[in-house]
């Protein structure tokens, strides 16, 4: 395993994606959400920090990559008739979010290895989601969006140790990896990426 590599804490049940596939319609508008919102969250990323340009260089990249999962999960609720609802709080992401620290020094530290994580469930989640459907082109689909999202939660990492010392990132990594386990352990499951 890489400096750049990891494992969460706590492996999804395989219930949740028999929850998601009973309503695959609504996974599916939640799913075209969290690419719209991660591609959102890339770019408000470069706008905050001009003066660090191999972030700037990373998000816009991921932004793109982001906004093409969005048009591809769109193009397939389309086919579908489904329109998108209106965004909801994503409570595994609010939780998460309230780990991050206020202080100046840490915060993006602290962003940086969250939206790793949340990439990393990401990539677990799409995987599962990948293995347990029949239809082939839909299989493939999420297979290939579970192998983007691995490259971006590495991607987060090593921006994270470009802007912090190793020892400082695998300290706080440890305690965001426990954090997010707590998390995924105590929220149910629903039709939904989380
Ligand atoms: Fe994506
Ligand atoms: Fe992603």
């Amino acid at each position: 395993m890489s400096i750049l590599e990891y494992e969460l804490r706590v492996k999804t049940s395989p219930e949740w994606v028999d929850v998601a596939k009973a309503d695959f319609d609504a996974f599916l508008k939640d799913h075209a959400a969290c690419e719209r919102k991660a591609a959102a969250l890339a770019m408000s990323m470069v706008q905050h920090y001009p003066d660090k340009p191999d972030l700037i260089r990373g998000m816009i990249d991921l932004a793109m990559e982001e906004m093409a999962h969005f048009r591809e999960v769109i193009k397939i609720m389309l086919e579908r008739g489904l329109q998108q609802d209106n965004d909801e709080k994503d409570p595994y992401i609010n939780q998460l979010l309230k780990c991050i620290r206020k202080n100046g020094r840490t915060y993006l530290l602290d962003r940086l290895l969250i939206f790793s994580i949340v990439e990393k469930r990401g990539h677990e989640r799409f995987m599962m989601m990948g293995l347990a459907l029949k239809d082939e082109k839909m299989k493939d689909f999420y297979v290939r969006l579970a192998k983007a999202e691995y490259r971006h939660y590495t991607l987060f990492v090593k921006l994270a140790h470009q802007y912090y010392e190793a020892e400082e990132v695998q300290q706080r990594l440890d305690e965001l990896l426990d954090a997010e386990a707590e998390i995924v352990r105590h929220l149910p499951f629903r039709a939904a990426v989380h």
